[in-house]
């Protein structure tokens, strides 16, 4: 896959399942990543063709449960995002999921306890044996082990999301690196995405917090009203028969964004126990609730 001149949504927990990335697809995003996903869970799966939906699954051995659904439409763009912290392992996994995606990425960034107390996520940049006080000379490092492309994030360890994130160290590593550098971190509108390329020197932008709140961020022409992208999400959710808890997830962060959840629309989110319940609740009943 190519990583110059590309718009990318970011990994997120609970969001990044197959509806809520064939949506930003829809609206823009050349490549989408798909939630973390650690690598002792990706091993227990096995690949099944969903002739329903017309999905690949990966389903849990023993709990059934879908880890990764994914489809041919988006095998070109997806990229499937690794939470391990053993080298051997996240092999194992990225060779039961590369046939289906285009690119395998390894979360080194992810500050929440659960990462790094399992010695994933931003534990990697801390390892004995990747000691550097110095930004650059880790990227150097990491660029050397063969990677094609590095997503930077440019917030520290401590800081908060709230905190601006620091686009002039990004520029560091993309002026020091031979590798397309993707940068991430406060792109909240259309416009952000040259402000970001300008500031960095990179061509390639990774957005989250942004596309969760409306997806359509990446459309050229602007953002449409946030209530249709959340409507449509609703659909494909629906249509791909979303994890519950997913669907639910997204829409609380898209209804604490711009609405409240003491509202009723926010009340009944949190109330719903189904796909069906979800459908009830924003009028979509017409579209079949697909069950496995
Ligand atoms: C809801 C949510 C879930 C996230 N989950 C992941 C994840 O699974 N893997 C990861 O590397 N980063 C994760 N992140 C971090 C984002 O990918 C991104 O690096 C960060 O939010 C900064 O980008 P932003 O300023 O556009 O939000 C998550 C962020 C949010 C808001």
């Amino acid at each position: 896959m190519e990583y110059r001149n590309k718009l990318v949504l970011a990994p997120m927990v609970r969001v990044g399942t197959l509806p809520f990335r064939l949506l930003a697809a829809e609206y823009g995003a050349d490549i989408t990543y798909g939630e973390e996903i650690i690598d002792h869970k990706l091993v227990k799966c096995d690949r099944r063709f969903n002739e329903k939906l017309g999905s690949v699954d990966f389903v849990e051995r023993g709990t059934g449960s879908v880890v990764f659904r994914t489809c041919d439409a988006e095998k070109n763009r997806v990229v499937f995002q690794i939470g391990t912290s053993n080298a051997v392992r996240a092999l194992k996994a990225a060779e039961i999921v590369c046939k289906d995606v285009a690119a395998v990425d390894i979360n080194m960034g992810c500050p929440k306890s659960f990462s790094v107390s399992g010695g994933m996520g931003a534990a990697l940049l801390t390892k004995p044996d990747l000691i550097h006080d110095d930004t650059v000379e880790l990227a150097r490092r990491i660029e050397k082990t063969g990677v094609t492309a590095l997503a930077v994030h440019g917030r520290k360890v401590e800081d908060r999301p709230r905190d601006p994130a620091k686009w002039r160290e990004i520029a560091d590593v993309v002026a020091s690196l031979s590798i397309p550098v993707i940068a991430n971190g406060d792109v909240f509108e259309y416009e952000d995405f040259q402000r970001i390329k300008v500031a960095t020197g990179t061509s390639s932008v990774m957005v989250a917090r942004g596309a969760l709140w409306n997806a359509s961020i990446f459309c050229p022409k602007g953002k449409l009203p946030w209530e249709d992208v959340k409507r449509e999400y609703v659909r494909k959710s629906i249509l791909w028969d979303n994890d519950i808890k997913s669907t639910k997830h997204t829409l609380r962060e898209m209804i604490t964004h711009h609405s409240s959840l003491e509202l009723a629309e926010g009340k009944a989110v949190i109330k719903s126990e189904s796909l069906i319940d979800i459908a009830r609740l924003y009028g979509a009943e017409n579209y079949e609730v697909v069950q496995n």
